[in-house]
């Protein structure tokens, strides 16, 4: 059942590429320049025309959501809030019939996304949900929606689901960009087909697994561990941190790059790892300069970095190298080896991967 793995969570991450490939099969055709998707075309209008897009969920799905805020303001123009479901619904929260509410929920069946949707209904806003279990509670709640199809996700742990999101809202941001004329269609092509080649990036990272399990074995005992990106892969710096503190029961922060210095900089001595995220896209010189001040405090760097890095590679103790792509799809792949570290160390650690303490795979209490 665990295809030769030793744990879900493993199978799930290498499931990864074809998962998104299912995600995308049927709906893209990159050399038509097409996107399908029924939820988004029988709603073309309500979706590209929304004052405001909202998005509710929490955990990973709510970084998913952080990582949209980008997408869709960057291809599509439309202004973006990422709401902690929980927040949103217990704060007599501001809605416009014309604000669209993307609620995503892997398991469609967490109670706070669950109210957050029936505030937002009563309000008058469309929702609309990106769900991956077919059938569940808020995919029938729901307005219109996308589901991720990446199949069962076992491991509590939130994997190949993260990314499986994150690809169903970059292809409602292209389509809905398309629409509004946001994007050239030589540009919205070129997004189709960089994303058709995810998959196989994907496989690429998965290869210099030997490589994180070696960075997991030097780290394993560290008490604290500090993730940072910026952009698009800020989230993605929140996730890392996420999957450590769940599984290796390790404290982990995610922060954006600049922020450092505005406190968790007090934070570095040469007992913290720093996994950096640094790819030549999105201010990486900015990035650079972040590491020379984590450098100069002896904390120990380890860099994720594009194919061919040279500056990174100077300063770290690691680098993980991930394919060069366009920066909106640099969250796919850099999520990859941080996916990977915590599952080592975890392992390593004698922990139990796939049912870490104190958690369940879908939170039904509010
Ligand atoms: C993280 C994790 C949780 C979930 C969160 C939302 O690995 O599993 O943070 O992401 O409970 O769950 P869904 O997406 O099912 O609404």
């Amino acid at each position: 059942e665990k295809g030769g793995y030793d744990h879900f969570m493993m199978k799930e991450i290498y499931e990864q590429p074809s998962a998104i490939m299912d995600t995308y099969r049927g709906r893209m055709l990159p050399n038509e320049g097409i996107i399908r998707m029924a939820g988004v075309d029988d709603n073309i209008e309500r979706l590209a025309n929304a004052k405001r897009i909202i998005v509710v969920a929490c955990g990973t799905s709510w970084h998913a959501g952080l990582v949209s805020e980008y997408i869709f303001e960057d291809l599509a123009r439309i202004p973006v809030e990422v709401e902690y479901a929980s927040e949103f619904r217990y704060r007599n929260p501001v809605i416009y019939e014309n604000d669209v509410v993307i609620a995503i929920s892997q398991s469609g069946e967490t109670a706070d996304t669950m109210a957050a949707i029936k505030l937002a209904k009563e309000k008058g806003a469309f929702v609309f949900g990106v769900c991956n279990v077919v059938g569940s509670s808020i995919s029938r709640e729901t307005h219109a929606g996308a589901y991720t199809h990446a199949g069962p996700e076992i491991g509590v742990a939130s994997t190949k689901a993260f990314t499986t999101q994150i690809t169903v809202l970059t292809l409602i941001a292209l389509k809905l960009a398309k629409y509004k004329g946001t994007i050239s269609d030589s540009e919205f092509r070129f997004h189709l087909q960089e994303l058709e080649r995810i998959p196989a990036k994907i496989s690429q990272v998965l290869e210099k697994n030997e490589q994180v399990k070696e960075i997991a074995f030097t780290y394993k005992d560290a008490p604290n561990c500090l993730y940072l990106g910026r952009g698009y892969n800020f989230p993605v710096a929140l996730e890392g941190a996420l999957k450590l503190k769940e599984i290796s029961y390790i404290h982990a922060e995610g922060y954006p790059a600049a922020e450092m210095k505005h406190g968790p900089i007090a934070l570095i001595d040469e007992q913290m790892p720093v996994v950096v995220i640094a790819t030549n896209k999105g201010h990486y010189d900015k990035v650079v300069s972040n590491i020379q001040e984590i450098k100069s405090r002896s904390g120990k760097i380890i860099g994720i970095v594009t194919e061919g890095d040279e500056a990174v590679k100077e300063l770290a103790d690691y680098v993980i190298e991930v394919p060069e792509t366009i920066e909106s799809l640099t969250p796919l792949l850099t999520t990859i080896p941080l996916q990977l570290l915590s599952y080592h160390i975890a392992v390593m650690l004698g922990k139990n991967v796939d049912q870490p303490r104190n958690l369940a795979k879908s939170v039904t209490v509010e």
